[in-house]
């Protein structure tokens, strides 16, 4: 048995001991100029890299149970016009955090599972949520947006990251309410003459579901909004727009919330993935007032994460990361135990969508495990040529993401560039050059933990040549936790 343990380590591309460490809290917060840089940072990017992910993988010495539960905590790394670098790390000063660290213990249950000590007597009938704001982060409406799908975003300083306060958008948003933490922006909107906008929605599960769509104007205030009840409960982490559509996929699960209700279970862990029944897609006009809603099934696996759609006559096509069952949060094993081999691997589909026949046609476009998409972002909604998405180092199985993959759809042909054995990597993201001519021109911004050295390091890739050495790496201080997503916008924050 030892033996074979053993041999199966020297099989993997990973050291399993480094990548738990990327697990490590990250408590501290910094501020410094970026002075350990490998190659030269390119004089014509400058913008600020936002990204939000938990912070904290404990509150006050009690372990979470998730990683989803950890209390979010914002980078902002600034590229200014004289090349030099800034780094800043602030944690999102939530009502639940700001009361944790102050009572020095653990007051809320999280969602996927972490329950507050003293067992279940202690968790019974306690439905308090804590707001974590730790999934993306935004730049809209001159507003810098911490954002959690269960609840309200919390606005930031862009420049400082102080935490400003929970904000309802212009009165949007009603206390209590919530709104997804992956909006799509929509850079050319057919409705508003071409200006950009930012569409977003809302889920209020149920036994029928109320998702209500939001489109804002660049700057913040709210366009259209409309709300569709559909059938049964609904877990939607992620949608994609085209010019005219709103498409969800709403994952075949169900809902049983006694064992939440009696402290038991996180609300994460009551959701139950259901294989053998048929996943639905919803398609919603984006014009208020069109009903014509269009709900057809498919055996779609379980999605996360879409990567884009388009409209092609009278198709439309979705492209989308699923996994073909999705394993349990279960209480009784810790995440950084995982067993990879025991996990389906998120695959890259097509969902060809034909609206007049009301069929769907799923095909499988590369069955290497993959997960965190990025695209040009003037691509989005539209038709595209080139994705960029972290992947594991060999091209079968399951492991940790320590490689960017490039995959050119029109031709096939792929490129990784893998930091294994030491380098995890989280979600890539694709900037394009100013003036650039072709879709890929631009640069492929990553975080990579490096296991060996305890630390993170933003790394600069070639978009048209991902292969080649990285354009730059810059070394931070410290390392930051394994992180969720984020944006780039290109003004500069500092
Ligand atoms: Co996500």
């Amino acid at each position: 048995m030892t033996n074979l343990i053993i041999e199966d380590k020297q099989n993997l591309s990973y050291d399993p001991e480094k990548w738990q460490q990327g697990y490590q809290s990250q408590p501290n917060e910094y501020e410094y100029f970026i002075e350990d840089i490998e190659g030269k940072i390119p004089e014509q990017l400058q913008g600020t890299l936002f990204r939000n992910g938990p912070g904290l993988l404990e509150v006050q010495g009690t372990p979470l149970q998730h990683p989803f539960d950890g209390d979010g905590m914002v980078c902002a790394i600034s590229f200014l016009p004289n090349g030099k670098v800034h780094f800043r790390n602030r944690f999102v000063r939530t009502e639940g955090y700001v009361q944790e660290q102050k009572a020095g213990k653990m007051i809320y249950r999280g969602v996927f599972g972490t329950q507050k000590p003293g067992g279940w007597i202690n968790n019974i009938f306690d439905l308090k949520v804590k707001n974590i704001a730790n999934t993306n982060v935004i730049y809209w409406g001159k507003k810098l947006l911490a954002l959690w799908e269960a609840a309200e975003p919390y606005r930031l300083d862009p420049k400082t990251l102080e935490t400003v306060g929970i904000d309802y958008l212009d009165g949007v948003l009603n206390p209590g309410g919530s709104i997804s933490a992956h909006p799509c922006f929509d850079p050319s909107c057919e409705l508003d003459n071409g200006q950009p906008c930012l569409v977003n929605y809302s889920i209020k599960p149920g036994l029928s579901s109320k998702i209500t769509i939001y489109e804002f104007a660049p700057d913040g205030k709210l366009l259209r909004c409309h709300s569709h009840v559909v059938a049964g409960f609904s877990f939607i982490h992620d949608f994609a727009i085209t010019p005219n559509y709103c498409i969800f996929l709403q994952n075949s699960v169900n809902f049983n919330p006694l064992p939440f209700l009696f402290g038991l279970k996180g609300a994460g862990e009551c959701v139950n993935f259901q294989q053998n029944q048929p996943s639905k897609l919803i398609i919603i006009p984006r014009t208020p007032n069109d009903e014509k809603i269009k709900i057809l099934e498919t055996n779609a696996g379980f999605v996360f994460h879409h990567v884009n759609a388009f409209e092609d006559v009278n198709n439309i096509y979705l492209d989308s990361i699923s996994y073909e069952s999705l394993s349990q949060v279960n209480l009784d094993t810790d995440y950084k135990e995982i067993d990879f081999n025991n996990i389906d691997p998120g695959r890259l589909y097509r969902f060809k969508i034909d609206l007049e026949s009301e069929t769907v046609n799923k095909e499988m476009i590369d069955s290497r495990s993959c997960e965190f998409p990025s695209i040009n972002p003037k691509n989005l909604g539209r038709k595209y040529r080139y994705l960029f998405i972290g992947t594991t180092h060999k091209d079968q199985g399951n492991a940790p993401l320590q490689a960017i993959l490039k995959l050119d759809l029109l031709t096939g042909k792929k490129q990784v560039h893998s930091f294994a054995p030491q380098g995890y990597v989280g979600e890539p993201m694709f900037v394009s050059k100013p003036n650039a001519a072709s879709e890929d021109e631009g640069w492929v911004l990553v975080i990579v933990y490096d296991g060996d050295k305890h630390r993170s390091d933003l790394v600069i890739l070639d978009g048209e040549n991902l292969e080649k050495e990285p354009i730059a790496t810059l070394h931070l201080k410290h390392h930051i936790p394994y992180g969720l997503h984020g944006n780039w916008t290109s003004e500069v924050f500092i």
